[in-house]
């Protein structure tokens, strides 16, 4: 069977802990063709792990953009590149998967749900949540009403950023540690949160949300829930 051959667009955390070892469980389907990073050191890092020469590596998504022995992109980048990245890669016509969220802004958003139409790409966000046991067997559970009704919920997501970004870990990026980054918390991860939600309980009618006056920008959120169900969700 021919491997995708995977170019992959940002080789941080989520490339090192999450992609790379589904990539080494998944070898006899997928070939990691080319990495492209800002950071050419951490390309150095990769090329002897994954066997590739120096004309495999990139500090220029554009170049890796070229190559017509590239059959799919896999990008994780920070989160305020991801709809601009997404969209130069749809526009060269090579499928996509892109971390989550699909884009910074709802503006962004809106637009990024166009590009498969748009480009004739199939793009795939990587929201794992859906695909998580725990979050499956919620599911069933409540589809099933072996739960019963239900009615109301509460969902604290606790985050204590300012000692976690002192370890190594997502927090301790560079840009996450930034006021002016896009979303914050909720974009990072209340997407998450808010996607397996969904998954397990359908659409959302409405949200009404208050900013707390706690901490860096944490809000509560009143979800009213197509079926009649209410939940408060609180990520701090
Ligand atoms: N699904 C999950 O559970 C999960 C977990 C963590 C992160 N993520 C997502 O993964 C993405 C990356 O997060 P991360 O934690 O790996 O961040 P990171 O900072 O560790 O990695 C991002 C990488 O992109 C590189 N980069 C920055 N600008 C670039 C550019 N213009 N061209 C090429 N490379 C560039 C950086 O040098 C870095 O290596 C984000 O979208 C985040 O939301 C998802």
């Amino acid at each position: 069977m021919h491997k995708l051959r995977m170019g992959i667009i940002g080789t941080g955390l989520a490339f090192e802990r999450l992609h790379f070892p589904a990539y080494q469980r998944l070898a006899d389907k997928f070939q990691i063709a080319a990495l492209c990073d800002i950071d050419g050191s951490k390309l150095e890092k990769w090329k002897e792990a994954l066997g590739l020469s120096g004309g495999d590596l990139y500090t220029d998504y554009r170049e890796m953009l070229q190559r017509d022995d590239i059959d799919a992109f896999d990008i994780m980048l920070p989160i305020e590149l991801n709809f601009k990245v997404t969209e130069e890669v749809a526009r060269a016509g090579k499928p996509i998967i892109c971390e989550k969220p699909l884009a910074p802004t709802k503006e962004e958003a809106l637009k990024a749900r166009a590009l498969p139409r748009r480009y004739g790409v199939p793009i795939m966000i990587a929201e794992n949540y859906r695909y998580s046991t725990e979050h499956n067997i919620m599911r069933d559970l409540v589809r099933t009403r072996e739960v019963g009704d239900v009615y109301y919920f509460i969902q604290n997501r606790v985050v204590n950023f300012p000692e976690d970004m002192h370890k190594p870990g997502f927090a301790s990026t560079e840009w996450r540690q930034h006021p002016e980054y896009p979303g914050g918390v909720i974009l990072d991860t209340g997407v998450h949160d808010i996607a397996a939600l969904r998954h397990i309980f359908g659409p959302i009618d409405a949200v009404h949300s208050t900013k707390l006056r706690l901490g860096q920008n944490p809000c509560l959120s009143h979800l009213s829930w197509s079926t009649g169900m209410h939940s408060l969700f609180l990520p701090c």
